[in-house]
């Protein structure tokens, strides 16, 4: 059966990635702040996992032991900024670095063993982080934390240890998703990143790019 470890299944783009594994036969492994999940299946199991806390994270890992997986999708993510107006909140900064950057960094490093060869991980980065457009200021702390989160998916790609084992490694842009992060205007619902993830995984796709849908899109 294949397996799958996405990062903050509790609600959002996660929940619905998750159930999309799910009903199409996938064991998922999900996580969230608290441990628990808003919904069951005897294919899920879940596990507490806090990537602002290296107690958290080593606790997944003894956890988690050697489970194989086929798949990693590092979704779980916080953002948007309260630092909308300048200077930027140095605050808000290594909170967001914190978790979208460092934590995804340690929780990829703790389970890229664990996947088999030909397997693959994606990262959710966002439009925000793209270097190759013009927006006007606002939220500088995720974009930064996400640009930065976009240079890691390019040093995973050319790193030995996945490259020996053809493990692909892209980040994904899920577009503006009606999401607790993404508000009530947002005119994706999180159903469609869900199964553009499914169709990646399960297709394959072209390592170290960075993705909108299915198609590879401008870093
Ligand atoms: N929504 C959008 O429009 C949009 C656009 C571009 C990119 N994205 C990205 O897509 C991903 C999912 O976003 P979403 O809109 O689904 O967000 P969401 O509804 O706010 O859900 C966030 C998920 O991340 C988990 N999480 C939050 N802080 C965490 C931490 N410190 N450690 C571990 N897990 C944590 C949450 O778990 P708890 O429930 O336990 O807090 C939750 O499962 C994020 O990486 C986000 O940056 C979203």
């Amino acid at each position: 059966m294949n397996t799958i470890l996405i990062t903050g299944v509790s609600r959002g783009i996660g929940r619905a990635t998750a159930e999309t594994f799910l009903n199409n036969g996938w064991l998922v492994y999900g996580t969230s702040t608290s441990g628990s999940v808003p919904f069951s299946h005897d294919r899920l199991t879940s596990f507490q996992l806090d990537l602002a806390s290296a107690e958290s994270i080593e606790n997944f890992k003894q956890q988690f032991g050697e489970t194989s997986l086929d798949a990693l999708i590092n979704n779980a993510g916080i953002g948007l900024d309260e630092d909308s107006a300048p200077p930027i909140d140095l605050t808000v900064l290594r909170r967001d670095i914190e978790v979208n950057v460092f934590g995804t960094i340690q929780i990829t490093e703790v389970v890229h063993q664990n996947i088999n060869a030909n397997g693959k991980i994606i990262s959710i980065s966002s439009q925000m982080a793209a270097l190759n457009q013009s927006f006007t200021y606002g939220d500088p702390s995720y974009r930064i934390s996400k640009a930065a989160l976009n240079m890691f998916t390019l040093n995973l790609s050319k790193d030995p240890r996945l490259v020996d084992k053809n493990i692909s490694v892209c980040s994904f842009d899920p577009g503006w998703v009606k999401t607790d992060m993404g508000g009530p205007h947002a005119p994706r619902k999180p159903e469609e990143p869900a199964q553009e993830l499914f169709d990646l995984i399960t297709q394959g796709f072209e390592t170290g790019k960075f993705y909108r849908g299915t198609s590879v899109r401008d870093w």
